[in-house]
């Protein structure tokens, strides 16, 4: 494709912040930390069941999927956020279609959503204003539970024009989120990212399903920015874009019992594509399965990085790749639609990479990809126990090194391709 520059160019930004699957066009305004600031009016709402119970049916929500909810869940919320100890909005069984929630903090006691039923993100573009759907923003001890779904009904969007694709909303974000735990639920057909983690630290996320086609665009599992000490547990993901893409500003993050596919795997990035990003450090993933995905554990560093950032201590072990285009890649010059102008000008420092017992099976010959840039090489990679193989015919599995610097033990020869 042949983007003229000028008139299309914003366009084009805003398509490759798409693509780097990070979400700036979400972020709140606001980027400072929440001043403690007083809690709402304990508003003695009719929701209020019994034991701190906010039940959205008691103040009038219809559970027939059709009827817009929005302003009985943001009662539900107003009235639990605003209620001193242990307080549970609660969405049971049912279908509940619902616009934009704005679930703002603080609150004055710790707030539960218990989601039973399925919530459905209305089809009508225009109400999010270019924002996500449900808010979840400067609340601290927030629990969301249930066996319930969070359907954002996708397939409205899937088909339409890229360009207008930065536009479609997050399904569920949490911005300023200070420890949390998200367990349990599904998330199904998000219109953009399931889930998009900001400016928060300590959250718990375990449990989860999270399901789109293969063919969906952009719709990443779990996207985490800005963040620190997130820990993804025990959740099953297959999206059209990356289960998991960790961002700038990332540290302690810890990925483990995670399987994806289909999906482009488990990516740390992209990095440097933002003026104000963060450096990476201290991200595990261990303990994972990557089924038919594009790729499988993947650095990615944007080719004309404006920034100059560093990804560091990344730890990749005991994964099993099934059929994986693309099992262990380091790629310093990803630039996704193609209008990088210098080439191989990375300002992104890659370093201390491990990638132990990984095993399994690539679909295509070059099962490791190590290509770093001739500016930045990548250092202190290790390959230890990586023995994956292309698993068609008439080729052989090899590994590709591009001024990639470190050590191999216990590898495949053929994969031990490091200077
Ligand atoms: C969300 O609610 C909070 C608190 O009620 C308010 O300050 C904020 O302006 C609201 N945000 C939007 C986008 O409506
Ligand atoms: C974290 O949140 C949970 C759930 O609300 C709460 O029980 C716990 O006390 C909180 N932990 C801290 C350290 O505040
Ligand atoms: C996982 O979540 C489901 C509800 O979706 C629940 O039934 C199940 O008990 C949970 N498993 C664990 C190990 O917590
Ligand atoms: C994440 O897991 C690590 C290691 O088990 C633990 O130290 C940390 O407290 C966990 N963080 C959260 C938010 O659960
Ligand atoms: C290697 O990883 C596999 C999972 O892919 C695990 O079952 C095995 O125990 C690991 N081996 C070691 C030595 O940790
Ligand atoms: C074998 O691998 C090489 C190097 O990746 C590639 O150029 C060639 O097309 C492959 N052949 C087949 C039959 O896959």
């Amino acid at each position: 494709m042949i983007m003229a520059f000028g008139k299309n160019a914003r366009k084009v930004l805003l398509v490759l912040m798409v693509m780097c699957a990070t979400s700036t066009a979400k972020r709140p305004a606001a980027k400072e930390e929440a001043a403690p600031a007083p809690a709402p009016e304990a508003g003695a709402s009719e929701a209020s069941g019994a034991r701190g119970i906010f039940d959205i049916t008691n103040v009038g929500a219809t559970s027939d999927g059709k009827t817009d909810c929005s302003k009985e869940l943001q009662e539900a919320w107003k009235s639990a956020c605003g209620a001193a100890g242990q307080a549970t909005v609660l969405i049971p069984k049912g279908e509940f279609l619902a616009g934009p929630l704005n679930f703002s903090g603080p609150c004055k006691g710790d707030v539960t959503i218990h989601i039973d039923g399925t919530l459905l993100g209305t089809n009508d573009l225009p109400k999010y204003n270019g924002g996500s759907w449900i808010n979840i923003l400067k609340v601290n001890n927030l629990v969301i539970t249930g066996s319930g779904t969070i359907d954002g009904q996708g397939a409205n969007v899937y088909t339409k024009d890229p360009a207008e694709a930065k536009a479609f909303p997050n399904s569920l974000v949490l911005d300023f989120v200070k420890n949390g735990t998200v367990s349990g639920i599904t998330l199904l057909n998000s219109k953009f990212f399931h889930m998009n983690i900001y400016m928060s630290e300590d959250v718990k996320i375990e449990n989860l399903t999270i399901t789109a086609p293969g063919d969906s665009p952009n719709t990443d599992g779990i996207h985490i920015g800005d963040s620190t000490n997130i820990n993804v547990t025990d959740t099953t993901i297959g999206t059209g874009d990356d289960c998991i893409s960790i961002g700038g500003g990332s540290s302690h993050i810890i990925v483990t019992g995670v399987t994806c596919g289909p999906g482009q795997g488990i990516s740390v990035g992209c990095l440097g594509r933002y003026k104000d990003e963060k450096d990476v450090s201290d991200v595990t993933v261990k303990d994972c399965v990557l089924r038919s995905s594009t790729n499988g554990v993947r650095v990615k560093t944007y080719e004309n990085a404006v920034k100059s950032i560093t990804a560091s201590k990344l730890t990749f072990e005991n994964i099993k790749m099934e059929d994986v285009a693309n099992p262990i890649i380091i790629d310093q010059n990803y630039c996704p639609e193609k209008v990088c102008t210098a080439k191989s000008k990375s300002a992104v420092t890659v370093k201390d990479v491990i990638f132990r017992n990984i095993t399994g099976t690539s679909s295509t010959p070059a099962a490791v990809s190590l290509l770093c840039s001739d500016k930045q090489p990548c250092s202190g990679v290790e390959l230890i126990d990586v023995n994956v193989e292309y698993s068609g015919e008439n080729n052989k599995t090899i590994g590709v090194c591009n001024n990639a610097k470190g050590t191999a033990k216990d590898t495949l020869q053929a994969l031990a391709c490091l200077a």
